[in-house]
């Protein structure tokens, strides 16, 4: 059989897709397809890509197009078309406004690409993903939420900055809803093999966590015109990633459990075995009772979300 190169399409050309577009390319991950509903954003920034790449040096094709023929048989799709943040505007705020997008970006992906793994990028993350696997209707290993990877970076970039030392060498793990109710984990936080609580007095590891919590929010104040995106775009490529190359990568991803974590029928942050086939296994371990009291409150979050989902008829 002829070798298939992979195929990679990315639904919305605005800051967070183009830059995942030009991140992807450039780590020759496939076929790039960058969709958007204005032709000449999505033509021109693919073009721009594809011409980096004569300087970058990677190879791979960067087409854009308004057209989801063009996504057909992806075996990745990321979408994060939708309305950014703005100051003064939450990400629960976002629920209504993008709620149809996403819906109506889905039901396309489902005749283009019936067999990819879909990974979310649209805020408010949590009910997005319950959202867009309602449309989809795919089996819960293609429906994915990308959340921790981001969130956790976060944290961990805070902690090397701390500490002085290489992001290469701290592990981190944040879990549950994307927003302010995430839960950092400081417990399960290693710089170099030794346990951050070690390393830090709990005074300043709060801080730390408070400021990863907040983390989009203070990217949101500073920019003022939009939220977060060259961290946000390396997360995802990271996950489509380890699908695009069945890495099996344990990373934290909004997942729909089943029972895990004594929750079902939510998206929530947890951390994931992602493989070729997407979510391979949802990595259940002990919370302890703070952790647990911590991730219990973010998941009665999510919840609320998903309520006012049908509370607005969406
Ligand atoms: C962030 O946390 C916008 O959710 C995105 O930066």
């Amino acid at each position: 059989m002829p070798f298939r190169r992979k195929k990679i399409s990315i639904i919305g050309a605005g800051q967070v897709g183009a830059t995942c577009a030009l991140m992807a390319a450039s780590r020759d991950m496939g076929d790039v397809v960058l969709l958007d509903r204005d032709a000449g954003t999505a033509k021109g920034k693919a073009l721009d890509i594809l011409q980096a790449g004569a300087v970058q040096l990677f190879d791979g094709t960067v087409r854009g197009t308004i057209d989801y023929a063009d996504t057909a048989g992806s075996d990745v799709v990321v979408v994060t078309a939708g309305s950014p943040r703005r100051p003064g505007l939450t990400r629960d705020d976002l629920l209504a406004i993008n709620a149809g997008v996403v819906a109506s970006c889905c039901r396309e992906i489902k005749r283009s690409s019936p067999e990819a793994v879909v990974i979310i990028v649209t805020n408010p993350l949590d009910a997005m993903t319950f959202i867009a696997s309602r449309e989809l209707g795919f089996p819960r290993q293609r429906v994915l939420g990308m959340a921790g990877v981001l969130d956790s970076a976060r944290f961990r970039s805070f902690v090397a900055e701390e500490l002085q030392v290489s992001v290469r060498d701290v592990q981190a793990l944040v879990l549950g809803g994307h927003g302010g109710s995430m839960v950092p984990m400081p417990r399960h936080c290693f710089v170099g093999g030794v346990p951050l609580t070690q390393l830090l007095a709990p005074e300043r590891i709060q801080a730390l966590v408070e400021r990863a919590r907040l983390g989009g929010d203070e990217i949101v104040g500073l920019l003022a015109t939009g939220s977060a995106y060259y961290a946000p775009a390396a997360s995802i490529v990271q996950m489509a990633e380890a699908v695009l190359r069945n890495q099996r990568r344990i990373l934290p991803c909004a997942a729909l459990l089943e029972g895990e974590y004594g929750v079902s029928g939510l998206f929530v942050g947890v951390p994931c075995l992602l493989g070729g086939g997407g979510l391979e296994k949802v990595c259940e371990f002990e919370l302890d009772a703070t952790e647990r009291a911590a991730f219990e409150h973010s998941v009665a979050r999510v919840r609320a979300l998903v309520d006012d989902l049908s509370r607005l008829g969406l």
